[in-house]
């Protein structure tokens, strides 16, 4: 199949009009999280508690340390939180999705600031929307 340099051009450009439209639709380019994933075994859920080892998290040896966890809600769907470490003998759990749009979120240790993964909202570690597009 051939086909004319015009069409080419209208084709490409479409694609490219698509692409763009997608990352526009959304509002927020995608990002990904710097948070590693807690290891498997190392949390549990109990009713309506969430239960850390900290012996088995590494990375909340230190204050500044998160960690992301992932637990069943019982219903088939993933409950995803972020932990951290946020002081001496302090710890803070957060459900790990921005109120924009619901990507998850990175932990600035230097500014004790949570940033949506896109890098368009960012909270305080009381929960408050400092900065962004978010609720
Ligand atoms: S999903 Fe849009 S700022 Fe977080």
């Amino acid at each position: 199949m051939t086909i004319s340099r015009r069409e080419f051009v209208k084709l490409t450009g479409a694609t490219v009009l698509c692409a763009c439209a997608c990352v526009g639709f959304s509002g927020c380019s995608i990002g990904v999280s710097n948070v590693p994933l807690a290891p498997k075994g190392s949390y549990r859920r109990e009713a309506n508690r969430i239960i850390v080892s900290l012996t088995a998290v590494e990375e909340l040896h230190v204050v500044g340390g998160a960690v992301r966890l992932a637990l069943g809600d019982g219903h088939g769907s993933e409950v995803k939180v972020l932990v951290v470490h946020s002081g001496e003998n302090e710890y803070l759990a957060f459900s790990n999705r921005c109120t924009h749009r619901g990507k998850e979120l990175n932990y600035l240790k230097e500014r004790r600031k949570l940033e949506c993964i896109s890098g368009k909202s960012q909270f305080d570690l009381e929960g408050n929307m400092v900065l962004g597009p978010a609720n």
